[in-house]
């Protein structure tokens, strides 16, 4: 079975992925991190994204593994663990510019649609419901308030960055630029499934919300029950 979570950045959706997928024992694809990864090795290698053989080139160099180390997963680029630099500001600021690239977001497919494979996954995104898993079996959309969700990811990077003093203001405008760039997109913009359920997160605590998620897991699961 698989379930999706799509939605802008700061409506909890990785939070919310983990817990529920903790409860109903499922797998976590957490696919922000897989674009995050790819954006880091791209910067690293110094390429010019504009050229697409050196795009081509970087995509099939690109060897992707996620460990858990103490419980937490580990996101590994070419046996490098990139699981903090990914979460940066200054990487989180490149990285849709990157994920627009439909050579990119090729190349990732492949990577995401083995993930799921045999096993019971929760993936969230922007375009799981969409384009990667269309026939998924339950899809979510969350969506809040763009200011509720400048404060979270700023609670977020104050705590894991004390060093970088990001402002809320810009934390604010750099949600908006990604949400724009995100949803402008030609290439498997950020949107809601004709068939995703949508839930506000604005003034939801996560429990809240996992447990929406779970009760509909429920439904979905005894109805497949008893059709059998
Ligand atoms: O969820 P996140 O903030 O870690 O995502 C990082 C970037 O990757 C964000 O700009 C959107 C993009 N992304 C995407 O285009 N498609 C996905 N399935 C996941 C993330």
């Amino acid at each position: 079975m698989i379930i999706t979570i799509d939605g802008p950045a700061g409506t909890g959706k990785s939070t919310c992925a983990i817990r529920l997928a903790e409860k109903i024992n499922f797998i976590y694809f957490d696919t922000g991190a897989l674009y995050r990864a790819i954006c880091l090795f791209a910067i690293n290698s110094k390429i010019n994204i504009d050229c697409k053989d050196s795009l081509k080139k970087l995509v099939s160099r690109f060897k992707f593994q996620i460990k858990e180390i103490n419980k937490v997963p580990h996101y590994f680029v070419n046996d490098i663990d990139v699981t903090n630099e990914i979460r940066s500001p200054q990487l989180t600021l490149q990285v849709s510019k990157f994920a627009s690239l439909e050579t990119v977001r090729n190349a990732l497919k492949p990577i995401q649609y083995d993930f799921g494979k045999n096993c019971n996954s929760i993936f969230d995104g922007r375009d799981l419901g969409t384009a990667i898993f269309p026939e998924a079996d339950i899809k979510f959309f969350l969506t809040a308030s763009s200011y509720i969700r400048a404060e979270r990811r700023h609670q977020e990077l104050i705590t894991k960055f004390p060093d970088k003093r990001v402002t809320f203001e810009q934390t604010l405008s750099d949600i908006n630029q990604r949400d724009y760039q995100d949803s402008t997109r030609t290439c498997a913009p950020l949107k809601k499934a004709h068939d995703a359920i949508e839930i506000d997160t604005t003034t939801k605590t996560i429990e809240e919300v996992v447990g929406l998620m779970e009760k509909y897991y429920i439904e979905v699961i005894t109805h497949k029950t008893k059709g059998k």
